[in-house]
Formats: C-alpha cells, structure tokens, sequence
C-alpha cells in the first residue's frame, strides 16, 4: 500500500511515483485547487490535486481533518515562493493522482496543531488521538529508545532480566497496597508489588550475581506531577559489590544514557551526605543547578528579644536560618507577599527579610520589617556571615527544623524557577548516609528507605540510639528530582532480627510479613545491594517536560483514575461474588 512515508520525502525524490498513507492533517481549499497536509509518524507532507484529475479531486474536496488516506502521486519541486523552511519536506510537494479514502474520521475533540487550548482532561480522555501529535510521538519514541539503551547496556555487563510477580504479597517501601482479592482463597488479598524488592534479594540468594528489570511498580499514595499510582523502575541488585561500586556503575549508566539520548556530558555525580544536604538546602534532593545556600544564623539570635527568633534559636530541633538572594531588589513588595503565602503552605508562620539598599551605610542602609526587634551588632553580625552585599535581599526562616527546611527549602526552588537562577541546566548528584528511622506517629520508629537496608555501624550503637543511626541508602538526584534509590541490604538474619526489634516489629508478625525473606537468610544469603531508577521521572528529565505523565502512553489523573477506559468502575454483583467481596460505599 505505502512506497515512501510522508515526513521522509526530500528534493532526491523529485520525479519519484509514491503512494502514500496517513491523516489528513490539515486541507486548504486554493480556488480550484486543493491542498491536503498528510501526516504519518514521519511528518507531514503537501499533497496537491488540481481538477485535471476529476475523480480524486472530487474525492479530495469531500475529505475532512483526521481521514485515513492513500495517496498516489508524483514528487515535484515546489514554486519558489511556496517553501516552507519549516517543514522537512518543505521543498517539495506530490501532486496527487489517486486518492482512496480508508476510513472517514468525526471531527476530533481539538485540533492536532493547537492542542494547548484543549485540556488535560479532554486530551486523556481521546489519548489516542493526543497521542498523534508530533511532539507526543517523540516522547514516547524517547522514552523506548532510553529502555532499550538501558537493556543493552545492562545485558553488556552481564546483568540478566528476570520477571517478577504481579500478584504477590505487599512490600514495604512505605505506600499504600492496591489489592486484588482471590476467588480461590475466599478473603484472601493479593498486594500489587510496590517494587520488586524482595524478589531481588532472593534471586541474588539464588545465586544470579546480577539482576535487572524494567519493572512496573503500583503504590496508592497521593499523586503529584512525579508520582503516579503506577510507573516503571528500572530495577538492579548485585552480590558483593559495596556503595562505591554500584554508584559507579549508575553513574557510568547515566552519563551513557546522556551522552545517547540527548548528547549531553554530565559532570561527575558530586556526592552529599544527607546531613549536608538539609543543613545546606532544606531538601534531601536539592536542586544543584543554582547555588543559593542556608546558612544558619541560630547562634546569633539566642539572645534577641524577638521570640520569633530567639525560641528557636536556643531548641535543639529548631533552626533558624538565612538565604541571601543576590539582586533580589528586583523582587516587588507583590512578589514577598505572594512567597510569604507560598512558604505558608508549607507550615512557616511568616517570611522575614531584609533589604540590602546600601551596605555602607549600615543599619540605615537597611529595610526590613523586623530592624525594629533585632540589636544592630546582631544584624551587622548576620549580614557579614553572609557577604551581604547591595541589592541583596535576605529571607528569614525560624521554626522547627522540619518546617524551615519544607518551607525554605521550596522557596529555594521556586526562586531558582521564577528568577532563573540556573548556572547550568544539569546538575546531577548523589545524596548518601540517610538517617536509618525516622519518627512515626506513635513516637516508634520507621524505616527511611526500608527495612532490609544496612545500618551504618555496629548494632549495639544502633539499637542504643536508632535516632541517630545512619544506613547504606544512597539516592540519585537530578536537578531536584530524586530519579532513584537504592542500599547495601541486610544479608545476616541476626541484623535483619535487630532492626525489627528497633522497628517494634515482633517475631511473629516478621514472620507473617516476611517470613520467606527471613527463611532465606538462613541459607547462604551473600552480602547484596542494588538500586531502583524511576524511568518515567529520568525520561521526563530526558524530554524536558514538566510531568511523568507526558511520558506515560496511558497515565493516570490526579485523582488515580483512567479518562480514556474509565477505570476504576462498578463491575457485576456476579464478580463480587464470585470473590467473596462485599462493597461498603461511604456514607
Ligand atoms: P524507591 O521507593 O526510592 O526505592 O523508588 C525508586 C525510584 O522510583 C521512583 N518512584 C516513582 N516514580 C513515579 N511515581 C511514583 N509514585 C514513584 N515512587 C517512586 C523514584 C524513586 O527514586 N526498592 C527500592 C529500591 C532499592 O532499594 O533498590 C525502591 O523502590 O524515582
Ligand atoms: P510578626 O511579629 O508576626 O508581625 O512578624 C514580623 C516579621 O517576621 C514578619 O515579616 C513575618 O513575616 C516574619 N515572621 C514571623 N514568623 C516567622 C517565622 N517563624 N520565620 C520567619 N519569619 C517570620
């Protein structure tokens, strides 16, 4: 049916008889002449009918926006006047003979060309035909050119791909389970795997060295703009390799990955621990593409009359701290107050700052609504912790810890955005030594990464003092974006036992949760480790977009569900029953 694709045809094809396939992408009525733009996944490609050829034309003059059409026709310059630099195919054009309409098409929910007045809403809901358009094509022809790079360069290094169940039992990394209820086991759930992870360990028990897998992982959490319910992880776990060596290798992995798909050299990965991470930037994955750091100023503020200051700056898991802005007069009085509700979602009860008109000056070159409260040492002292200089504007944040981190730490990110404050457009690293628990709700104690992650040190220190214990969990960072995480695993049943204990986890129930991985242990486990990257987030990088599911054929909404299947829905009381499952609806 097809000689040439449409988007290929270029001045060497002049002469050349083609036949052609592919949608009507736009058609112009010439006075007595018509002009149909046909498009495949190639690109576009002007076809032209005059009347001398009746029955096409004819035909032609019927066809709308969206018809599936073959073509036959000639290839031919084009008159001067009509290239179109644009175009690939802009200097020719193929002067339609034979025409046979394929399929007839309604008129589609919005234009291909000018998608943006559509929204996201409509364009889920017809994905397919969202997924038409050029740039779309891309993503998605990027996105399978990035695995299948990922699975050469892997397959090279001897790591094998192995499947993992979809119906399994839950795993912890910390997110709600989808579940799926068994007919042959009546009240009996399934968990869709949150990550292989389990399963990778006990293959390396196996004995395969080295594993991978380009792995669809379900977890039930709230979505943003890098999360969805659903999404892929480039999966790898290897035996007797340390941090260094599986840091190497991804980092080797990524700058290949680079250097393929958008030929861009990233720099050597520097490495943070965590602690310098949140000291600096108030965020575990800071975005390095700009400078713009903390600095603590709590010590010189223990004494101010300002409680707002001063009651943090002597609690011990408090912080107050300073950001200085450089030419930060050209934020506007509009523009504070809209950062001051901004930090405010993120739980901050205010947004000091200072003006720095005229250094010189001293205290009057100064402009600030708190001057008033704080000892003129204690804010020249400030402003030379900082290297204030003219123009400068400098941000206060003070509070508990948690919460100037949260809020100053996305004010760093918002004014990196809103100002372009970017010195490099990729600014990769890694962010090592994490705290091995956090704090939960019942004043107990949860994994950071998850449970089978190595503790820094020996376990007496650690079951002494969890709160202070570090683990093996290193992240990959990427312009702000944490685009995967791994760990040294726990191989020894003695630590995996010790940190259960720290986790108020009793024998028992370790045994209904994980008892298998426990067996194993027992076994001959070697010592292990891996990492997991999230491709959805790396391809968005890759692609430049602003959300994974630009880069998901069939994404989910904000709210998990499905536009285009309607997914989730009702199904057959039959089912339900069949599955020993009642539905409760909220009230
Ligand atoms: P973690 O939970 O850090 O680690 O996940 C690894 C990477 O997966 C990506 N990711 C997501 N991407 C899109 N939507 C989501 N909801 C989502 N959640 C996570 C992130 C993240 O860095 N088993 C461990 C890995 C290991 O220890 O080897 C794990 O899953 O880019
Ligand atoms: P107030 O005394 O509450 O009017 O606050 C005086 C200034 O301090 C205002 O500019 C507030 O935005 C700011 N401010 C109040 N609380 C905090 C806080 N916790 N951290 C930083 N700035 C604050």
């Amino acid at each position: 049916m097809r000689s040439h694709y449409c988007g290929q045809l270029r001045d060497a094809n002049v002469g050349d008889e083609v036949s052609l396939c592919g949608w009507v992408h736009r058609r112009r009525d010439h006075g007595g002449v018509i002009f149909l733009d046909l498009r495949d996944h190639q690109g576009i490609v002007q076809v032209v009918f005059d009347p001398d050829t009746a029955a096409s034309f004819t035909l032609a003059d019927q066809v709308r926006n969206e018809y599936v059409l073959n073509i036959k026709g000639k290839v031919r310059h084009r008159d001067a006047a009509a290239v179109n630099p644009k175009m690939g195919t802009g200097t020719i054009e193929v002067l339609g003979k034979e025409l046979v309409i394929l399929n007839k098409a309604d008129t589609p929910p919005f234009q291909l060309d000018d998608y943006s007045s559509a929204g996201e809403d409509v364009r889920l809901r017809y994905r397919y035909i969202d997924l038409r358009r050029p740039e779309m094509q891309e993503k998605l022809r990027l996105r399978s050119r990035t695995s299948h790079f990922i699975r050469r360069y892997l397959e090279s290094r001897e790591f094998v791909d192995i499947e993992t169940p979809i119906l399994t039992k839950a795993t912890p990394e910390g997110a709600r389970d989808y579940l799926v209820p068994s007919r042959t086991h009546p009240g009996q759930f399934f968990a869709l795997p949150q990550s292989p992870q389990l399963f990778k360990q006990l293959l390396m028990m196996s004995g395969f060295d080295r594993y991978y897998q380009i792995a669809r992982c379900f977890r039930d959490e709230d979505l943003r703009a890098d999360r969805q319910p659903e999404f892929t992880q480039v999966d790898i776990e290897t035996t007797f390799m340390d941090e260094q060596q599986i840091m190497a290798l991804t980092e080797d992995l990524m700058r290949s990955l680079f250097k393929e798909i958008i030929n861009v050299e990233l720099e050597p990965f520097p490495l943070l621990t965590y602690a310098d991470a949140m000291r600096k930037y108030g965020s575990d994955r800071p975005d390095l593409r700009f400078e713009l750091e903390f600095v603590d100023v709590a010590d010189l503020m223990q004494d101010v009359e300002f409680k707002v200051f001063s009651a943090p700056a002597r609690d011990a898991d408090s912080r107050v701290v300073a950001l200085r802005l450089p030419d930060g007069d050209r934020l506007s009085r509009k523009m504070i107050d809209d950062y001051t509700k901004f930090v405010a979602v993120y739980g901050a009860r205010g947004l000091a700052y200072i003006r720095v008109n005229d250094i010189e000056a001293g205290i009057a070159g100064l402009q600030s609504p708190i001057l008033k409260f704080l000892p003129d040492d204690v804010v020249l002292a400030i402003l030379q912790r900082l290297g204030a200089e003219n123009k400068d504007i400098i941000f206060f944040g003070a509070d508990k810890a948690g919460v100037v981190n949260d809020a100053l730490g996305a004010l760093r990110g918002k004014l990196g955005e809103d100002l372009k404050l970017y010195t490099r457009p990729w600014a990769p690293c890694w962010v090592t030594h994490f705290p091995m628990f956090e704090p939960d709700k019942s004043g107990g104690w949860t994994a950071t990464h998850h449970p089978f992650t190595q503790p820094v040190g020996d376990m007496e220190e650690m079951l002494a003092n969890p709160g202070k214990t570090l683990s093996r969990a290193y992240d990959v960072v990427i312009n702000g974006h944490e685009v995967g995480g791994g760990s040294i695993r726990v191989h020894q049943m003695a630590m995996q036992q010790q940190i259960f204990e720290v986790l108020k986890l009793s024998q028992n129930e370790a045994n209904v949760k994980f008892g298998f991985l426990l067996d194993a242990l027992r076994f001959g486990a070697p010592p292990h480790g891996g990492l997991a990257l999230g491709l959805d987030r790396l391809i968005m990088l890759l692609c430049g977009s602003h959300a994974i599911r630009d880069v998901i054929a069939f994404p989910k909404t904000q709210t998990a569900a499905c536009l285009l299947t309607s997914a989730p829905s009702e199904v057959d009381p039959q089912q339900l029953k069949d599955l020993h499952v009642a539905v409760r609806k909220p009230a």
